[in-house]
């Protein structure tokens, strides 16, 4: 089959014809119908973070497709079925898992991480991981509920706890942040948009943004903020992953509220710890999402209330790979889908 296998940091991908994956009696092989392109498959490709599965091997971990092979033991899905495959695959037995937390599971396994992922014509998943995909969903659009609408659904409900009237202000309006926009808004929320870029503020009022700030126009993304809102917002979200920005989410905050960090970095941040104290503030993290949030999620998008359609502004052939890569770092697209 037809891959674009990944070699490492400076090496990049490579399209190559590599075999179809096995199944164990447990899996099942899906035809790939589309895989989304993610900020954190460019975290591995150029910023030197490592993926579980050494090199050479396959990324991509949002993926929709095609069943097309069972194993023997395989009774929750058939051939010819429309399933989603989720980005983070859970075990189940550990204590996260048991306590309801499967998306922080302690021996969880990702898509094109752990083991080899979608940026290819076929992949072998355990069949009790994935989801059924409704006729009425665009099966490649359905692709980036995997992560790019899930993990701010999980954001937004379970975490930030946006409830209908929240001034809640998003940090960042990509693939991620768009979504968590999109949900706020549903939810109730009246959303604040930031952003550095003209174009993703554009797109945000278009997803449900009711006021957007460039932060590169104003001294102080906090200071405007308190201006909007009347004293700082009930929730500030961040969907970035920049230290400095996290800060800045951080002060927007109103007494009593809510700061939800989505974005990843591995580098520290500072704030005051005693404003924490004093303004009584809350500071949660938010990973992914756990496999219960998926069926009311699909249900949301079947409703229409989640547009897949107009969130996918690229599409690429597997060859065209890097172009996704392109218009992600240009700032150009929202989500882009690889199609093999
Ligand atoms: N201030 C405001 N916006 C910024 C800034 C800044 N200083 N720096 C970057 N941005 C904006 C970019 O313009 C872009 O619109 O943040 C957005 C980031 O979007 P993407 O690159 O599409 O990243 P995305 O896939 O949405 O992921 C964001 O969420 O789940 C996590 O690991 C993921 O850390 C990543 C984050």
């Amino acid at each position: 089959m037809k891959a674009a296998v990944f070699h490492g940091s400076d090496k990049g991908m490579k399209i190559e014809d590599i075999p179809v994956p096995a199944i164990n009696d447990d899996q099942i092989l899906v035809k790939v119908a589309a895989c989304g392109a993610c900020h954190t498959d460019l975290h591995y490709i150029e910023h030197g973070v490592p993926t579980y599965k050494k090199p050479p091997m396959v990324l991509g971990h949002e993926a929709s497709g095609i069943v097309e092979d069972a194993g023997s033991s395989v009774t929750n899905v058939k051939k010819g079925q429309r399933v989603l495959i989720p980005a983070v695959l859970t075990c189940g037995i550990c204590t996260a898992c048991r306590q309801g937390h499967e998306n922080v599971c302690s021996d969880m396994k990702m898509l094109g991480n752990h083991f080899d992922g979608a940026y290819a014509e076929y992949v072998a998943v355990t069949a009790k991981d994935v989801l059924d995909l409704p006729e009425s969903i665009p099966l490649e659009e359905a692709s980036i509920i995997a992560d790019a609408v899930s993990t701010p659904y999980h954001a937004v409900k379970n975490r930030a706890q946006v409830r209908p009237g929240d001034t809640v202000v998003i940090f960042g309006c990509g693939g991620v942040g768009i979504n968590a926009i999109q949900l706020a808004s549903a939810a109730g929320g009246y959303v604040i948009a930031v952003d550095i870029n003209e174009r993703k503020l554009e797109w945000a009022k278009e997803f449900g943004a009711a006021q957007v700030i460039n932060a590169s126009t104003v001294e102080r993304v906090s200071k405007a903020v308190k201006k909007m809102t009347g004293g700082g917002a009930d929730i500030a979200m961040e969907v970035i992953g920049n230290p400095k920005t996290i800060e800045e989410a951080f002060e927007c905050v109103r007494i009593g509220g809510r700061l939800c960090v989505v974005g990843y970095t591995h580098e520290k941040m500072s704030v005051v710890a005693g404003k924490i104290m004093f303004k009584e503030l809350e500071i949660v993290g938010s990973l992914g999402c756990r496999p219960v949030d998926y069926v009311p999620l699909i249900r949301m998008v079947e409703q229409g209330k989640i547009d897949l359609k107009r969130l996918v502004t690229h599409r690429f052939s597997l060859d065209e790979i890097d172009k996704a890569f392109e218009v992600m770092k240009e700032g150009s697209s929202l989500r882009s889908i690889v199609v093999p």
